[in-house]
């Protein structure tokens, strides 16, 4: 669904979820989004991203660290464990879910994390435009909707071109990593960077190993329980 009084032209692999916050959430908003949350000039769209925008990473974490990227957070338990456990490694997550950014403030704040930034935008426009070439060592993406419903698979976001927009973020021998319980959509990630001139598999065999960076969410936990295999892969960005 295109957002209301917008012009977006191709689809976006997400439908903006409304319901009210707690007040946890909105003061979440209120009180940490000056720390954490990068504002993002928009374009055309509530969620897009203005073409001239940029996210300079040494500007806005104070220093020059390897930078890993995760498109589609969610209620940030990925991001959360993992800038808790590396605070030598500065991290960026891509969201669009207003409530699921609030939730990842809240936790950081309680963790004491200053080397977090969460941006709200259309993760795509992000890898394409803001950040700078080749300024991301790692980009996650953990569990994207499947839109399993074959109408709507055009708005799955691993899909042919993605390699050129994620190959254009990544640095040279930066790694792609993915997981997802949906075969069909594990399928097509797999043809689709296979296909794609900048990236390689990093892994033998039919599909990698669980990253272990990666914890366990209510995503996961919901595949298992419905007896679904969870497919991780992982690829490198070729030398430009
Ligand atoms: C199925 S959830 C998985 C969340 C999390 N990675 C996990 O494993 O718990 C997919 C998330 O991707 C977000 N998302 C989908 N398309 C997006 C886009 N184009 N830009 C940013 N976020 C997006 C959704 O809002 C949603 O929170």
């Amino acid at each position: 669904m295109a957002e209301p009084g917008t012009r977006r032209q191709a689809p976006v692999s997400f439908v903006r979820r409304g319901g009210r916050m707690s007040d946890a959430q909105e003061r979440a908003w209120r009180e940490l989004a000056p720390t954490y949350v990068h504002d993002v000039p928009r374009d055309a769209a509530h969620t897009s991203v203005h073409p001239d925008a940029r996210f300079i990473p040494e500007e806005e974490y104070g220093r020059s660290a390897p930078l890993v990227v995760e498109i589609g957070s969610g209620q940030g338990h990925a991001i959360i464990h993992a800038s808790t456990t590396r605070r030598d490694v500065d991290f960026l997550a891509v969201e669009v879910y207003h409530g699921g950014l609030a939730r990842t403030m809240l936790e950081a704040y309680k963790a004491d994390v200053t080397n977090l930034r969460l941006i709200e935008a259309n993760a795509p426009e992000v890898l394409e435009t803001l950040l700078p070439e080749g300024s991301a060592d790692e980009i996650w993406i953990f569990f994207p909707d499947p839109w399993h419903k074959k109408r709507h698979h055009k708005r799955r976001m691993i899909s042919p071109g993605f390699g050129r927009i994620a190959g254009r973020a990544l640095r040279d021998g930066g790694v792609l990593r993915l997981a997802t319980d949906w075969e069909d959509y594990a399928l097509q990630m797999r043809e689709v960077l296979d296909a794609e001139p900048e990236f390689q598999r990093a892994f033998a065999g039919d599909w990698a190993e669980r990253f272990e960076g990666r914890v366990m969410t209510a995503f996961e936990r919901k595949g298992i329980d419905k007896g679904r295999d969870i497919r991780d892969l992982a690829y490198t960005r070729v030398p430009r």
